[in-house]
């Protein structure tokens, strides 16, 4: 199986989770782009979506499915999106495409987060994949010193890069995260940060694994 051929399994595996009648939260990403397709199958189904990206919201639209205002909506079900890297505590790093706020965000309004990704994005520690920050553009320079100072590595700013809310991306590079929930936790605590792109304090609920043998399920 090719990587896409990984995505698209997982993709479909996640359908199972959908129940009839429900809004459903919906991720960003090259993964999350084939579960958008995968729900556009059985659009009839469900109630709608909340996007977690203008992006995600612009693809759901196309195929016809209902995009709600997350402050119009009291429940979100499940919610459905990738990683760029996992543990097998399911604690996650996102934010590669540069969503992570809002992916937080509708994360956090959710009964339960499946997470779709394939094989490599399985490790046994997080941080070769740079961890993404949103920063309040005028805090850049006193967030990279902050981060230097709590957790180490190398804060790069994300050129050329603004986010659906405006606001810059640094990414930390050369990290080794031995306590997820701690450095999530450091980093919520900066002045000037919006959002940290572990998701450990709350992980996803189970994982599905794109493996060359078929979907593997992790929870
Ligand atoms: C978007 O901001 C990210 O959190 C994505 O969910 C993550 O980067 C996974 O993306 P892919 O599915 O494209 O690997």
């Amino acid at each position: 199986m090719t990587q896409d051929e990984m995505k698209q399994a997982v993709a479909k595996a996640a359908i199972d989770y959908i129940e009839a009648g429900t809004i459903v939260g919906v991720g960003t990403g090259s993964t999350a782009n084939f579960f958008i397709d995968e729900l556009a199958k059985i659009k009839g189904k469900i109630e709608g979506t909340v996007a977690s990206s203008i992006a995600s919201a612009d693809r759901l639209k196309g195929h016809g499915i209902p995009v709600f205002d997350l402050n119009s909506v009291s429940e979100i079900a499940v919610y459905v999106d990738g990683a760029d890297e996992s543990n097998k505590h399911l604690h996650l790093i996102k934010g590669g495409g540069g969503a992570l706020t809002r992916e937080k965000i509708v994360a956090a309004a959710s009964s339960k987060f499946v997470c779709i990704a394939d094989e490599s994005k399985l490790v046994d520690r997080l941080g070769k994949f740079p961890l993404p920050v949103e920063v309040i553009p005028m805090a850049q320079s006193l967030v990279a010193r902050e981060i230097i100072k709590k957790i180490g590595g190398q804060p790069k700013l994300r050129e050329g890069f603004t986010t659906d809310n405006g606001n810059i991306i640094l990414d930390i590079h050369g990290l080794d995260i031995i306590d997820p929930v701690k450095t999530e936790e450091i980093l919520n605590d900066i002045t000037g940060v919006v959002t940290n792109g572990l998701f450990a304090m709350k992980p996803a609920t189970v994982l599905l694994l794109g493996c060359q043998d078929g979907v593997k399920t992790i929870d």
